[in-house]
């Protein structure tokens, strides 16, 4: 069986941008209230009392966009003083990251994932869903910060949805000839706007490593982190090429992780709430935490039949109605 020593964190279900592909502006959104959340201290809770004791020790923070969170630097130096933290990392926008990559760094964050889907304003715009300034040049001075600052690795997550982006595939790519950047292309999932899914499609990691190598040659790189990526490097290039290939390659068997949403929800996958448990609740009711932690521990036994092959197969189609920013991506 795996080890599960992942947790993945999401601190607001709330974003500053509208992305297509995962909450479009036509899509209604009930976003939580001030109550719902889980604060910091409830958090650390958890965090102390329930997950390090189970063995957990790494931590991904997330949203929504975690950097709308106004207590986030706080969390951070926080999570990163617990003696059994071993990694924190956090995925982001990057549009605010430009103020805040030196706090986030100062206070122990080390690694960090952007989501950046082109290189191009129009289409950039088109896709985070804006109609004002473009917001492309704020959100490229965010990565150049981070890198600036120190953080390594820089991730770079592109999602590719046909018709859209998928001309981007190799300028994207080449990005990691020059800059030890790590440019990760993600299979676009049912997830979040499942409508655009299903008349998009997706094009398999298979086809945009074919169109690369065809350009470059490509080497297998024998460095898997911590998540789903298959490494690959142009030869000679600075930075890395991943593969987060759920739809054609299924990496269930091998997942580490579960996820805490903004308003305390313990979920075993992103794409299969089954026995889902709610935390927060339960440390609200003035559960005692022996029982906390023992709920935590049923749903990790659990956790190796709930994934997404057996998503399908009738446990809960709920699924199709939370965002990637109300679960956490
Ligand atoms: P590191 O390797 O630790 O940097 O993490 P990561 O690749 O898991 O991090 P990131 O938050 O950048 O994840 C990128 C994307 O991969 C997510 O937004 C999801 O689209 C996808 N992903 C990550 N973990 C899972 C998972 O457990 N299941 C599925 N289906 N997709 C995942
Ligand atoms: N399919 C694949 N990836 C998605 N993300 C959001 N929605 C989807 C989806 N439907 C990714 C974003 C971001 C991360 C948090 O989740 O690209 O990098
Ligand atoms: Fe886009 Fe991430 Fe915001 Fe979703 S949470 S709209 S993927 S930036």
């Amino acid at each position: 069986m795996n080890i599960i020593d992942y947790l993945r964190i999401s601190l607001i279900d709330k974003c500053n941008f509208r992305c297509q592909y995962c909450m479009p502006e036509d899509q209604e959104l009930n976003y939580l209230l001030a109550q719902d959340f889980l604060t910091k201290d409830e958090l650390l809770i958890l965090l102390k009392e329930v997950f390090v004791p189970l063995g957990f020790s790494k931590f991904r923070l997330t949203g929504g966009e975690p950097l709308l969170r106004p207590d986030l630097v706080d969390i951070v130096r926080e999570i990163n003083s617990l003696p059994a933290t071993k990694d924190i990392s956090l995925t982001t926008n990057g549009y605010l990251l430009a103020h805040q990559a030196q706090s986030l760094y100062d206070a122990g964050l080390k690694r960090i994932n952007i989501s950046l889907d082109s290189l191009h304003k129009n289409t950039f715009d088109q896709i985070i869903g804006n109609r004002g300034k473009s917001r492309w040049r704020q959100t490229w001075l965010g990565i150049e910060k981070a890198y600036e600052v120190g953080f390594n690795p820089l991730k770079l997550n592109v999602v590719i949805i046909p018709g859209v982006n998928d001309h981007e595939i190799l300028d994207l790519a080449e990005l990691t000839i020059y800059k030890n950047w790590h440019v990760r292309f993600i299979e676009f999932m049912p997830i979040g706007n499942a409508e655009l899914f299903n008349q998009k499609a997706w094009i398999p990691s298979a086809e945009i490593r074919e169109k690369i190598k065809e350009k470059w040659g490509l080497e297998e790189s024998h460095v898997r982190g911590n998540g789903p990526a298959d490494v690959f490097k142009i030869p000679r290039a600075k930075g890395t090429l991943g593969f987060i290939s759920q739809m054609s390659e299924c990496f269930c068997d091998r997942c580490n992780r579960v996820r805490l949403s903004a308003d305390g929800w313990l979920r075993p996958c992103l794409l299969n709430e089954t026995g889902q448990v709610n935390l927060k609740e339960a440390l609200r009711r003035g559960e005692n935490i022996d029982f906390v932690r023992q709920k935590v521990r049923d749903l990790l036994l659990l956790k190796p039949d709930i994934n997404f092959k057996e998503r399908d197969a009738g446990t809960n189609q709920s699924i199709y109605n939370r965002t990637m920013s109300q679960i956490g991506g």
